[in-house]
């Protein structure tokens, strides 16, 4: 049977045996998998990791400094934090496409990535959170495989370029058996039951150009629909209604959900506030249910549910007067709107 106390016990001998006193870098992003896998190299070698934390100035309300928060402050972590968000945006500025904004993001990152672990110059290890089924996925894709690179965003090449020796302790573990970990670890259930969130962040969940300003409203609008979702839990007339099961009675919205996320639309339509006529931007709203994010439903979530949300965020956010609900699957849709 696998415990996870011995589980723990055997990989921090592992991680020592291979580090040995040497020092190790890590690109925490504030996913699951590098946060678990910063969680269990801390306990076993404490301050020969360094974290370095790029804040590309794309990710959702307050992300940064709960990052900062649950490494830094609670768990004694050496974590670098870089505010970036001004050389994201800078190289951002003016590009539509979607493809292309995802190859700046991912190369920009690199980049800061590089230019914060060139300064660590006693560092010998990168660390990186790659989990069994990267591996899998990567095997066949060249000669690389099982090292190919599974950073958040996806970009390859950064190992060879920092002359660092990779290790990677969950390379044997299915998610849930990370998320049991991390867990067993120390780190809150909230952090590493959370939904996926794509590197690439609100780059791709704006629309077109990345603005700042459309990023603090999305954030803000974003912010509203997840805290609804969490706090509300199934009811028996959910269930009555087909929303859910009898078991999911008692569940939070976001639990039953596999992914949910505001999108931001460069779009104004009218509206009416008070004596006045408004003239302000469109906000989406996405959730899915999936196992696999390979296909996917629209949640059939509550409508009671779904008008408290857009009467928060009109009401609340300054600048959004409409708000709409995707209801496409996946096919032919994807998750993302870009
Ligand atoms: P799509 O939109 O393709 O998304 O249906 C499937 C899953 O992948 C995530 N996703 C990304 N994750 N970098 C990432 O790390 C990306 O560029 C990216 N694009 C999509 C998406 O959030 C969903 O969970």
């Amino acid at each position: 049977d696998w415990v996870m106390g011995d589980y723990i016990t055997e990989a921090v001998e592992n991680i020592r045996k291979q580090v040995g006193d040497e020092e190790v870098i890590l690109g925490l992003s504030g996913g699951v998998d590098s946060s678990v896998a910063a969680a269990l190299i801390h306990r076993a070698i404490g301050d020969q990791l360094t974290c370095v934390f790029v804040d590309h100035g794309l990710l959702r309300l307050d992300e940064g400094q709960k990052v900062m928060d649950m490494f830094a402050r609670n768990l004694g972590v050496k974590v670098i934090q870089v505010d970036a968000s001004d050389a994201f945006l800078g190289k951002l500025a003016g590009v539509t496409d979607p493809e292309r904004k995802r190859k700046i993001i991912g190369a920009e990152f690199v980049e800061v990535f590089q230019a914060e672990s060139g300064k660590l110059k006693s560092a010998k290890w990168l660390a990186q959170g790659t989990i069994y089924p990267d591996v899998i996925e990567s095997a066949g894709k060249g000669k690389n495989a099982a090292h190919a690179i599974k950073s958040h965003h996806n970009v390859g090449g950064l190992p060879d370029t920092l002359h660092l020796k990779l290790l990677e302790p969950l390379t044997e573990l299915f998610k849930d058996e990370v998320r049991e970990l991390g867990v067993a670890l120390g780190l809150p259930r909230e952090m590493v039951y959370r939904h996926p969130f794509p590197g690439p962040g609100l780059g791709v969940r704006i629309l077109g150009e990345v603005k700042s300003e459309y990023a603090d409203l999305l954030r803000r609008a974003d912010d509203i629909f997840i805290s609804e979702l969490r706090d509300t839990v199934a009811s028996a007339h959910d269930a009555a209604a087909g929303l859910c099961t009898a078991e999911d009675i008692g569940k939070s919205w976001y639990d039953l959900t596999s992914q949910a996320f505001a999108v931001f639309l460069p779009v104004k339509s009218v509206g009416v506030m008070g004596d006045g006529r408004t003239y302000d931007y469109v906000v989406a709203l996405r959730a899915v249910q999936t196992t696999d994010f390979m296909t996917a439903h629209w949640a059939h979530l509550p409508h009671e549910l779904l008008g408290t949300v857009s009467n928060r965020i009109i009401n609340e956010v300054r600048g959004i007067n409409r708000v709409v609900y995707d209801i496409s699957g996946k096919p032919p849709a994807t998750i993302e709107w870009e």
